[in-house]
């Protein structure tokens, strides 16, 4: 009897486990300059996306912002046509008026990733910036999903120097 309850009850959470099998997406980026990089967006199913921003050979000292636009980059990949900053909740309206921080995520537009993830420092040649955090924002599918829209990254003096699509991994 009891083992009978043992093998349904892990029966069971079996089938939760595979119910709950996490969306994950990636954006991955290389530059002639040598700067490469990913974005990992790993949705576990618990009211937030983990998101890995990982990138080595950035210039020291230099800060990176990077965000989401609404379109994927197009087949010449050129960055400057991937739309504007994703933005589906208009929070962006008021640029003299708009500030995104980690702890006011809600006030952020959806694709502001550097509002909510910090500033991408670089630390030079060979050497590797990680961010990682929870983002409330973001949805990988459904209404408002990221999958399909590209990331773009900005250096230091605002120039768009990096781009790539986000893709599906599982
Ligand atoms: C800035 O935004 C806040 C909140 O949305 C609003 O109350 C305030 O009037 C705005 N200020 C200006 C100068 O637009
Ligand atoms: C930013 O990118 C532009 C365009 O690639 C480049 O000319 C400029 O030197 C870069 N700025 C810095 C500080 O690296």
């Amino acid at each position: 009897m009891l083992k009978n309850l043992l093998v349904a009850s892990l029966a069971l959470l079996g089938t939760v486990h595979i119910a709950s099998a996490h969306y994950i997406s990636k954006a991955t980026l290389t530059c002639p300059t040598g700067i490469k990089g990913s974005l990992l967006f790993d949705d576990p199913h618990k009211g937030y996306v983990a998101v890995t921003v990982e990138f080595t050979n950035l210039v020291a000292d230099e800060r990176y912002n990077y965000f989401i636009d609404d379109h994927a980059v197009p087949a010449d990949g050129d960055c400057s046509k991937t739309g504007n900053l994703f933005d589906p909740t208009k929070k962006y309206k008021d640029p003299n008026n708009y500030s995104c921080t980690a702890d006011k995520a809600s006030k952020c537009a959806k694709g502001d990733l550097t509002g909510r993830g910090g500033v991408l420092v670089g630390k030079g040649i060979g050497q590797t910036t990680t961010l990682t955090w929870h983002d409330t924002q973001l949805a990988l599918r459904g209404t408002n999903g990221i999958n399909g829209k590209s990331v773009v990254i900005y250096n230091g003096s605002r120039k768009l120097i990096l781009c790539a699509n986000i893709e599906k991994v599982q």
